[in-house]
């Protein structure tokens, strides 16, 4: 098809389905707090799942809790073409990181739906399962669990802090959606395309509206359990305290230093700590905290992420430490095929576009195992992300819709 004939999007429609869908969690402060498989996350798949079925569409889950969406192709043999993301957030956070690219695929096969254009391959929008993981670790588990790279029944024993298990959840979100037929994991895709926003100032301080991502960079994720003596704040002398927060201390401030390079390209961060029992007048008998480390070269990730646990080793003073890794996901490149295609079609609409490296993760990682992945990011406001301000103008989120569009076109006709 040509630039002539192919169908435009309804950047009205798109946007009233991202403001009705902001409802769900909404913060005072104009973001989200949308856990994964939450009573708002649930809502969230319900909706989507009926506005599909009013198209005529298939609903599918797993077990694991992703969704798909689909519209039939004239050739049942040949696997999907897909484009999606996520629709949980992380607590109190922005209302377009996840639900953005799942709208932007909806809009993109809805347009498709009304130009009545008959694709050989079925077209999908793919809604994965707690890809941010606040309340259930790890991160990215509903596409990792499908691509095999996490194992399933491990996953779906996963609990909150409430001990709820994932497994629940899904069973729960299987209830929400009686109509929903079985997907099997692991099913390969013919394509798989995820818009997002880019969580960074690239697009925005070069004036381009479309950023084709050419990868990933790599991360580990670490949790430091620090065990010292609950004791009482008042009778104890520092001779025989074991503080479990006084060596956390010292080991967050030696790790923060040990990371701090010249280019200021490595990601550190200690997103949560605990302080148990948590009472003012106990000292402290356990901290737990978690450490978040990026870094686009996966030799250096390998070799300083390494060092982690020797550093908190030397400054655990009478206390013990354990440091347990979670998630080591290497940096990785999208084909250049998927690449291709995005810059063509975004040139052709006019879109101002760039290549740009992807500073955070995505679900795209993983499905890139099951067939030749790609995503579009496009401009937030200021780069400010995983925050209640977190912000992306209508024709920014229009233009992504278009490229998908067409994308996905091409590739399933
Ligand atoms: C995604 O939310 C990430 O943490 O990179
Ligand atoms: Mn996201
Ligand atoms: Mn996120």
């Amino acid at each position: 098809m040509t630039l002539s004939n192919l169908p435009k999007i309804d950047a009205d429609r798109l946007w009233r389905r991202q403001t009705e869908m902001d409802t769900l969690g909404a913060t005072p402060a104009g973001g989200v707090h949308r856990l994964s498989l939450g009573a708002e996350d649930i809502e969230a798949h319900r909706r989507l799942a009926n506005w599909a079925v009013a198209r005529g569409w298939t609903v599918e889950l797993d077990d694991i809790g992703n969704m798909f969406l689909r519209r039939p192709g004239t050739d049942p043999a040949l696997p999907p073409v897909a484009s999606g993301s996520h629709t949980d957030s992380q607590p109190m956070a922005g209302r377009f990181d996840g639900m953005f690219g799942v709208l932007a695929a909806f809009e993109a096969l809805e347009t498709i739906d009304d130009a009545g254009i008959e694709t050989r391959h079925p077209i999908e929008i793919a809604i994965w399962n707690n890809e941010e993981g606040p309340r259930f670790t790890p991160a990215c588990m509903g596409s990792a669990a499908y691509a095999g790279v996490q194992p399933l029944e491990k996953m779906r024993a996963v609990a909150d802090p409430d001990g709820i298990t994932m497994g629940q959840c899904v069973d729960d979100l299987k209830a929400a959606i009686p109509g929903a037929g079985h997907r099997p994991l692991g099913q390969p895709f013919a394509a798989f395309i995820e818009a997002h926003i880019e969580q960074g100032i690239t697009l925005e301080g070069n004036g381009n509206t479309i950023g084709v991502v050419t990868g990933m960079q790599g991360y580990r994720r670490f949790r430091v359990e620090i065990t010292g003596q609950d004791a009482h704040s008042g009778t104890t002398p520092r001779s025989r305290r074991k503080d479990a927060f006084v060596a956390a201390t010292e080991m967050a401030v030696a790790l923060r230093a040990a990371f701090i390079d010249d280019t200021d390209t490595m990601r550190f961060t200690i997103g949560r700590f605990e302080v148990l029992p948590g009472g003012i007048s106990v000292v402290p008998g356990k901290v737990i905290f978690t450490i978040d480390m990026r870094h686009p070269l996966s030799a250096t990730l390998a070799s300083e992420g390494n060092r982690i646990a020797n550093i908190c080793d030397a400054l655990k003073g009478p206390c013990e430490v354990t440091v347990t890794e979670f998630i080591n996901s290497a940096s990785m490149e999208f084909p250049m095929d998927i690449r291709d295609r995005i810059a063509a079609a975004a040139a052709a609409r006019g879109y101002p576009t760039q290549p740009i490296f992807s500073a955070a993760s995505h679900d795209a990682r993983h499905i890139s195992r099951l067939g030749p992945a790609g995503m579009i990011f496009i401009p937030c406001l200021d780069g400010i992300s995983h925050n209640e301000a977190e912000s992306a103008t209508k024709d920014d989120c229009a233009a992504a819709a278009q490229v998908i569009s067409d994308v996905l076109i091409e590739l399933a006709l």
